[in-house]
């Protein structure tokens, strides 16, 4: 495990961020993605400059194929980015916006994994972020839930087609990063209490949860076909 390179695509921030952290501290190469110059430059700045970075943007289905070829052979992939769309009443929420989820994260993770194969290792692994939206029946998320299941279907599919490839997934609950600040404080604030009160252990989630179990999926080569659900049990009480 030492040895091997790990590519986090949405690495620059959250749960891949917090990821990055958890494998270069066991001893791993890692190279993290993003499209932010300024945000990929300050994740490699705080991950002590001992991650690669590469700009990339998921969503642009076109490039990434050379993206992969410039970065190199590597042994596992992890895709943590995503989208915000999709989220409101059903009876309101405009198909555009449900579309634009499908856009950011169903078709960008799709993209990317197709793109990296040439470049990932066929004994590594392959980890789809999704999230508990998939799972949780909670009103308002029929949007944004169907974008997250759709990333889970992918999963066992995958780890039977690609084989001996491992194709896993975490499916993540409420977690507190940079994914929530453009909520104004005190109202993220108040969600997160809320969702800590109803969640059975307490509070709600660190990236570094998330980033221990997308760590032992990769690590764990008896694993595959497998979405790890990572919320605290919020899914029975939501
Ligand atoms: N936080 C939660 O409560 C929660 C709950 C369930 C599931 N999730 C899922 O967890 C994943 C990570 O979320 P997070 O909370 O860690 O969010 P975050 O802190 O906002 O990080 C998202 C990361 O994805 C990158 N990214 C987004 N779109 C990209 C694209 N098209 N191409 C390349 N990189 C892209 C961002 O970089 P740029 O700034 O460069 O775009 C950033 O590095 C997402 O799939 C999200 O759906 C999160």
């Amino acid at each position: 495990m030492s040895s091997q390179h790990t590519v986090i695509v949405g690495g620059s921030s959250g749960i891949g961020l917090a990821t990055a952290r958890h494998l270069l501290a066991s001893g791993a190469r890692v190279t993290i993605g993003g499209r932010n110059e300024n945000r990929l430059a300050e994740a490699g700045r705080q991950l002590g400059g001992q991650a690669q970075t590469v700009l990339m943007d998921a969503a642009a289905a076109d490039a990434l194929p050379a993206q992969f070829a410039q970065i190199g052979r590597f042994d596992h992939l992890v895709l943590a980015l995503g989208s915000g769309q999709g989220v409101g009443p059903f009876a309101t929420v405009s198909l555009a916006s449900v579309r634009l989820g499908f856009e950011e994260k169903v078709y960008a993770h799709f993209a990317t994994a197709q793109a990296a194969l040439p470049s990932l290792s066929p004994t590594g692994s392959l980890t789809f972020v999704s999230a508990v939206s998939a799972q949780a029946a909670v009103p308002g998320t029929a949007g944004i839930g169907a974008a997250n299941a759709a990333v889970a279907a992918l999963v066992p599919i995958l780890a039977v087609e690609l084989k001996p490839m491992r194709v896993n997934g975490v499916s993540p609950g409420v977690i507190d990063t940079p994914w929530w600040d453009g909520m104004p404080e005190p109202q993220k604030q108040a969600m997160f209490k809320d969702f800590a009160a109803r969640t059975p252990v307490g509070r709600v989630g660190r990236p570094e949860d998330v980033a221990q179990a997308i760590a032992f999926l990769i690590a764990d080569d008896f694993m595959t076909g497998q979405t790890l659900i990572c919320d605290g049990g919020l899914r029975f009480t939501a």
